[in-house]
C-alpha cells in the first residue's frame, strides 16, 4: 500500500491512520515512519500556529470556548487528534514525537489562558467605565448606632454648650456628703430612706467603723457639689449621667435612668435667667415654640422650688425640678451667698427623649431590641 502525501496537515491525520496499522516491519516501514515523523512535526508546528492565533483573534468569552473545544477539546479537539497518530510512528521516533507534542500541546494551553486573562480585564474595565453609574442610589450596609439615650446627651450637650454651659462630671457611686448632707438633705430627712436609695455595703465599711456609707447617687445634683467644692465662681455648668433608685420597673420609671443638671451660678443670677435659660433650651430640642411654667415646688437643695413644665404639642409635661440654689448649699461649698446667687435644675433624660421620639415605653430603652433601636 502506497501513501500519498497529504496536502493538509488535517487530512493526512485523518487518511493515514488506517493506513499505518497495517504497515509492516519492512526497511520500507522504517523510511516511511522517518518521512512520518518529519510530517507530524510539521503538521503539530501548524497546529501550534493555527491555536495560537484563534485563541488570539477571540474577542469575546463564547468564541474563545469554541476555540478552546477545537482544539483542546477532551473527545473530538485536534491536539487529541494528534496525539492519537502518535501511535502509527516508529517506535525510535516517538520520544521526538512525544517531546514535540507535550511542547505544542502548552504552548496551546498558555495562549488560552493568555486570551482567558485579556478579555477578564476587558470586562473589569468595562464595569469601571461604562457600567459603573455613580449616581445610581447605593446598596445600604447596616451600621451600628449610638444609643438613643446616647444620642440625646450628646444633642443635649450640643444646645447648652451654645449657651455657655461646659460640661462636668462625677462618680456614680457617691458618699453621703454629695448626695446628701451638702445639698441640704440632713441625715432624718425622709430622701434618705434606706428604702429609696441604693446604700452600697462596701470592703472598706466591713473593714472598719470609719468607713463612710456609700450609695448609687440618687440624682446628678451632686455634680453641682463637686464643681462648686473645686471652683470659685461664676459656674455655668451641665453634668449628665446615670442616677438610680429603687423604682418598680413600668411604663415610667425605672431604677436606673439619666439626668440633666445645669448650675449656674454668679453676681446677681435670678429665676427670670432660669426660665429663658430653660426656654431656650427647649426650644432647641423639641424644635417648635415651647412654652415653660413654673409651678411651685420644694426640694432642700433650692428656694424657692419649682417644677418645669413645657408646653409642647398641645400638652403640658413635667420635666424635672429647678430653683435657686438654697443659701445652705451654697455656705456648704464655701461660697459667699451675700456675694452669688444661682440657679440649678434637673431633668430627665428619658423624659425628654421620649417626648421627642413619641416612645410611650422607658423600659424600650434598656431592652436592647435592635428592632426598636435601629429607629433612631
Ligand atoms: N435633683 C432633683 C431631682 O432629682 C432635681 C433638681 C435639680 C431640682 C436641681 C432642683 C435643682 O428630682
Amino acid at each position: 500500500m502506497t501513501r500519498v502525501a497529504p496536502r493538509d496537515a488535517n487530512e493526512s491525520f485523518h487518511h493515514n491512520e488506517p493506513a499505518r496499522a497495517q504497515l509492516g516491519g519492512s526497511l520500507a516501514f522504517s523510511r516511511e515512519a522517518a518521512m512520518a515523523l518529519a510530517q507530524f512535526l510539521e503538521q503539530l508546528d501548524t497546529l501550534a500556529a493555527e491555536a495560537t492565533a484563534a485563541m488570539q483573534a477571540a474577542n469575546d468569552n463564547e468564541a474563545l470556548e469554541a476555540a478552546r473545544v477545537e482544539f483542546l477539546g477532551a473527545k473530538a479537539g485536534r491536539l487529541k487528534a494528534a496525539q492519537k497518530q502518535m501511535g502509527a510512528i516508529d517506535k525510535a521516533d516517538k520520544p521526538t514525537a512525544g517531546k514535540q507534542f507535550n511542547q505544542v500541546k502548552q504552548q496551546v494551553q498558555a495562549a488560552l489562558e493568555q486570551a482567558q486573562q485579556r478579555l477578564a480585564a476587558a470586562s473589569t474595565a468595562q464595569c469601571t467605565t461604562a457600567q459603573f453609574d455613580p449616581t445610581l442610589p447605593g446598596k445600604r450596609i447596616r451600621l451600628g448606632k449610638l444609643h438613643p439615650i446616647t444620642q440625646t446627651i450628646e444633642e443635649l450637650m450640643d444646645i447648652m454648650g451654645r449657651l455657655g454651659f461646659s460640661v462636668a462630671d462625677g462618680p456614680e457611686i457617691e458618699d453621703e456628703w454629695h448626695n446628701f448632707e451638702a445639698l441640704n438633705i440632713p441625715l432624718e430627712h425622709p430622701a434618705r430612706d434606706p428604702l429609696d436609695n441604693f446604700y452600697l455595703a462596701t470592703a472598706e465599711q466591713a473593714a472598719g467603723d470609719d468607713a463612710p456609707q456609700m450609695l448609687l447617687r440618687s440624682q446628678t445634683s451632686t455634680v453641682q457639689i463637686r464643681v462648686m467644692e473645686n471652683t470659685p465662681p461664676p459656674v455655668r455648668i451641665i453634668s449628665l449621667g446615670r442616677v438610680y433608685r429603687p423604682d418598680t420597673a413600668d411604663a415610667t420609671h425605672y431604677p436606673m435612668f439619666h439626668q440633666i443638671e445645669g448650675l449656674m451660678v454668679d453676681t446677681r443670677v435670678t429665676l427670670a435667667d432660669l426660665k429663658s435659660v430653660l426656654r431656650l433650651f427647649a426650644t432647641s430640642y423639641l424644635g417648635s415654640d415651647v412654652h415653660v411654667r413654673f409651678r411651685p415646688s420644694f426640694f432642700p437643695f433650692t428656694e424657692p422650688s419649682v417644677e418645669a413644665d413645657f408646653h409642647w404639642d398641645d400638652q403640658w409635661v413635667e420635666f424635672g425640678g429647678a430653683g435657686m440654689v438654697d443659701p445652705n448649699v451654697l455656705r456648704a461649698v464655701g461660697y459667699d451667698p451675700e456675694q452669688v446667687t444661682g440657679f440649678a435644675f434637673g431633668l430627665g433624660v428619658e423624659r425628654l427623649c421620649m417626648r421627642r421620639h413619641g416612645i410611650t415605653d422607658i423600659r424600650e430603652f434598656y431592652k436592647n431590641d435592635v428592632r426598636f433601636l435601629q429607629q433612631f
